[in-house]
């Protein structure tokens, strides 16, 4: 029933739900080494050419569909196909992928938790330690920090989209913000700093490869929670008078405006808290780098503004990675937790119970597969080594079925849904949109290149990571 259906309060509301959502621990952590690693100023610019010519076409398509069936990902497929079994497959990837990149998200977040507490209770030099890291995710205390996190996302979760979803991103977000600029102006003003600033952004094109170019693109693509089927739940919660081209373009750039300030704030902090910094070391993996590299950087703060001073400013950079995450996992629970509302009927509550249960069998074995228990680590083979059960997760869903789900999305609503129901839908809260270029854009771009490109992503990424 549509005229029932909860919708988010207000357009800003919306806004920062799904910026809420884009804004992770691969915007405050994955995007800046990856740029400064891979062409500076170069890279910035081909990324932000990705994001609006070809992940907000994207967003948009998403956002539409969700809002003109009024329905998650798995109803949307469905509704707007008659029951098409073809589509329906596309109506489940959508629904079990965010599942599965649900759990592997809280298992990261349960780390990240972990070590805010850690920072704040004062075991800063504990966390610089090698080897904490190996301990503390096979250790005993995950499991209660698990509960914790959980409980947080699902006190959320409960409270629906606009009391629970839309409250609390308009609390997170601004505070998320704030935090960050208060850090990128603390990192600017310190000794050295420069030298992280031009090594972040001094464009070198001679980087840009093929590898670069698709990686900048699956980043922007993540990063934009795009292929989860989250935009389609939001979607679906958005009132007819919201702008969807105008909403696309404002997650977009609070998106990529996080993503920027990142790279102001954490290069330069690793060039002037440790002016030894080798940058040939800085590891790609956003792991390694934020409960490995990063703790030494910050306790090597201890010299100047004694051990408290550097226990604060890593408090403040965990609570901020925690908020962007926790964000990240509330949107991505939605998703089948509205396709159980959706299609079973069932309560709010009555969903999330189901879900957290499932949650808890998976997340807890991913989280055994770090060394606990051995045919979870061991869990199979391929591409000549041995996989856990996380591994698994991660290659699969995180890195592979996402641009499929891209494309999918992209052929339904120029070929199935077709280009005037698009249309009509983007144009309801946004009269300009009709006959504008971003309209033939959207029609030519997302029934030929960009279809095309994720499925190039997609067919490389088979062949790169299974074979
Ligand atoms: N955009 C998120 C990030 O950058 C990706 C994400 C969204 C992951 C939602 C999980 C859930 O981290």
């Amino acid at each position: 029933m549509a005229a029932s259906r909860e919708q988010f309060g207000s357009r800003l509301g919306f806004v920062l739900a799904a910026a809420g959502s884009a804004v992770g621990i691969g915007n405050l952590v994955g995007f800046p080494v990856n740029a400064a690693k891979n062409g500076g100023g170069a890279f910035l610019l081909m990324y932000a050419i990705f994001v609006f010519t070809i992940c907000v076409p994207v967003m948009m398509a998403e956002l539409a569909a969700g809002r003109h069936s009024a329905k998650g990902p798995l109803g949307m497929y469905a509704s707007l196909t008659n029951k098409h079994r073809g589509w329906a497959i596309a109506g489940w990837l959508s629904t079990i992928t965010p599942f599965m990149i649900a759990v592997f998200y809280t298992v990261i977040t349960v780390w990240i938790f972990e070590y805010l507490y850690n920072a704040i209770t004062g075991d800063l030099r504990l966390l610089a330690e090698p080897g904490t890291f190996g301990e503390f995710i096979s250790g005993g205390t995950i499991f209660v920090h698990l509960a914790i996190v959980l409980a947080i996302v699902n006190l959320i979760l409960v409270g629906g989209v606009k009391e629970g979803i839309e409250r609390s991103a308009k609390v997170l977000m601004p505070t998320l913000f704030l935090m960050l600029i208060g850090m990128v102006i603390f990192v600017l003003t310190r000794d050295n700093a420069m030298a992280g600033v031009e090594f972040y952004l001094i464009p070198d094109f001679s980087k840009i490869t093929g590898p670069v170019v698709s990686g900048a693109l699956g980043q922007a693509f993540f990063s934009l929670s795009l292929g989860m089927g989250i935009l389609i739940t939001y979607g679906s919660y958005m009132d007819k008078r919201s702008s969807i081209p105008g909403s696309a373009k404002m997650v977009a750039l609070a998106d990529t405006g996080v993503a920027f300030c990142a790279g102001l704030m954490i290069l330069p902090a690793i060039f002037s808290f440790n002016p030894d910094t080798n940058p040939a070391n800085l590891s790609d993996s956003s792991v390694s780098l934020i409960f490995t590299f990063l703790p030494k950087i910050f306790l090597a703060l201890e010299a100047s503004i004694g051990y408290t001073g550097a226990s604060a400013v890593a408090s403040v950079f965990f609570l901020l990675v925690f908020f962007a995450a926790l964000t990240s996992l509330v949107s991505i629970i939605e998703v089948p937790a509205a396709s159980l509302v959706d299609q079973k009927g069932y309560s709010r509550k009555k969903s999330l119970l189901v879900l957290n249960a499932l949650m808890l069998v998976f997340t807890l074995a991913c989280t055994a597969s770090f060394g606990m228990v051995d045919w979870l680590t061991e869990f199979t083979r391929y591409a000549g080594a041995p996989k856990s059960l996380f591994d698994i997760v991660y290659d699969v869903f995180y890195d592979t079925i996402l641009p499929l789900n891209g494309l999918l999305i992209c052929l339904f609503v120029i070929y199935r849904w077709k280009k005037h129901n698009l249309d009509a839908e983007l144009e309801s809260g946004d009269e300009g949109f009709k006959g504008s270029l971003l309209e033939r854009y959207m029609h030519f771009s997302l029934g030929t290149f960009i279809p095309f490109i994720l499925a190039v992503i997609f067919i490389n990424t088979v062949a790169i990571k299974f074979f």
